[in-house]
């Protein structure tokens, strides 16, 4: 045996142990039918817009992740605050006393939020403070005497989390199999993705009929009935559904005139995703009632997140005559000192290095690169905004089979692109590219081109497997 041979087999050894250790562990979204019996990638090591995988294969980082890892893999100080605010103090109750980095910063995301959004609540993830949210919405509500506004709308495609009230509110149809979720009270309405509009309909005309689909929900449930309507102002794993230019806003126009909670779910596009550390009001024009993040809160080194709860809403169940008004919600690890360090610098860092600005520069530039790889037979809409984009393979084939298909096409686009050296994880067909902030013309330009031939390699095998004869 050549000293590379054992070289080549110790690394492969520790791969193959890696994975068996691996297959005790019940991944989200775990399919059982191959459970214990998976061959995945082990991710060991990373730096900026790189992962290395246990053979030392290096990847581009196309999706941050989970859409989370903005300021980059190997922050040194982001690991340097978690390790002193833990040897300082890792931990004390939040129910009953503060810490200087909670304090610190809800202080901060307070005066990064739009308008009054200035009471800031802690949880453990997007899902835990989605969660929260819906919560506060309904205690608002009970508090305020009017226990029956209760229902919440949301829409299809969206994703909200995996609580089962966050879930409840997560339209995606395959999440929603052998699952029992609150449909006795949340509502989804249709998804306004401009690409699936009626054939002939003018992208205005449809977002007059979605902004309608909203309005006719509330007036169908009663306004007196209608808590809040949720909504990511992208909807991010549903594809980057781009709803069309004024969406947004006159759905919150519309809330506001039924005395609806708008909570915008910005734990995608917030923290630079969209060049800003909150895209609500730069990005669409909406100063909402709640805000929800996490995921880029931290770029991702520990878990963390916040709801943004405005002062409108809060003064009317807080202060002097607020008698017996106890928002009986919280975790243990709400507001957790080393996640609030870890984020506190990693939103020290976006600032120092102006990554809003260069987000804002250099997203359009991935957006028009990306939109090249409309000339693939197999690409049937390319699309997003500032660093986050989706590249959908459409068979147009709507048939039964059409999902399988999907599926075959997005596992071959994802293994030939690992193979070349472009982590993408498809959501289905949907090639979803978010990478970390810091990346830069070129990386984006190697980016492009891996997925492009990734792409191709995948349309080639569908062929030949007589799957797809576009
Ligand atoms: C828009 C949105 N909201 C909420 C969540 C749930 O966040 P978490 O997985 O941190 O619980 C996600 C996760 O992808 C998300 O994309």
């Amino acid at each position: 045996m050549t000293l590379e041979d054992a070289v080549a087999a110790l690394t492969n050894l520790d791969t193959a142990a890696l994975r068996a250790q691996d297959n005790y562990y019940v991944h989200p979204w775990e399919n059982l039918q191959k459970s214990g019996r998976q061959a995945r990638t082990i991710i060991t090591r990373s730096e900026g817009i790189h992962v290395y995988d246990s053979d030392g294969n290096k990847l581009i980082d196309g999706p941050a992740g989970m859409w989370c890892v903005n300021v980059g893999h190997g922050r040194r100080e982001i690991a340097d605050a978690i390790a002193e605010q833990a040897l300082e103090m890792p931990y004390f109750s939040p129910w009953s006393e503060g810490t200087q980095p909670s304090g610190a910063l809800a202080e901060k995301l307070a005066e990064l939020s739009p308008g009054d959004l200035d009471h800031v609540f802690f949880a453990t993830g997007g899902s835990t403070a989605v969660d929260s949210a819906l919560r506060f919405a309904m205690f608002f509500n009970n508090y305020l005497g009017r226990p029956e506004k209760k229902h919440i709308i949301s829409r299809h495609e969206a994703y909200h989390g995996s609580t089962y009230l966050s879930a409840s509110c997560s339209g995606k149809a395959p999440d929603r199999i052998h699952l029992d979720l609150a449909d006795d009270f949340v509502h989804l309405l249709p998804a306004p993705n401009p690409y699936r509009r009626p054939a002939g309909m003018s992208v205005e005309d449809f977002c007059d009929a979605k902004v309608a689909d909203l309005e006719n929900k509330i007036m169908e449930l009663g306004p007196e009935r209608v808590a809040a309507f949720i909504a990511e102002p992208i909807l991010a794993s549903g594809g980057v559904i781009v709803p069309p230019p004024g969406y947004q806003k006159r759905c919150l126009e519309v809330c506001r005139k039924h005395d609806v909670i708008y909570i915008s779910d910005e734990v995608v596009t917030g923290f630079g995703r969209l060049g800003h550390f909150f895209a609500s009001e730069p990005v669409f024009d909406i100063v909402p009632d709640i805000i929800t993040c996490a995921k880029g809160l931290t770029s991702g080194y520990v878990p963390l997140g916040a709801v943004l709860i405005s002062d409108r809403l809060y003064s009317q169940v807080s202060g002097e005559a607020a008698e017996g008004s106890v928002f009986a919600n919280g975790f243990t690890y709400s507001g957790h000192p080393v996640a609030c360090a870890a984020a506190l610098k990693n939103i020290e860092i976006m600032e120092r290095e102006d990554l809003m600005a260069h987000a804002r520069e250099i997203g359009p530039y991935m957006q028009e690169r990306l939109a090249e790889l409309r000339d693939l037979p197999i690409v049937g809409d390319v699309r997003g905004e500032g660093l986050m984009a989706c590249v959908e393979c459409d068979t147009g084939r709507e048939d039964p089979a059409a999902e399988a298909l999907h599926t075959a096409i997005g596992s071959r686009i994802d293994a030939h692109c690992e193979a070349l050296g472009l982590m993408v994880r498809p959501i289905v067909n949907m090639c979803v590219m978010s990478p970390p902030l810091v990346i830069t013309k070129a990386q984006i330009d190697d980016l492009v081109g891996l997925l492009r031939q990734g792409i191709e390699r995948a349309t080639d095998d569908v062929r030949r497997e007589g799957l797809w004869n576009g």
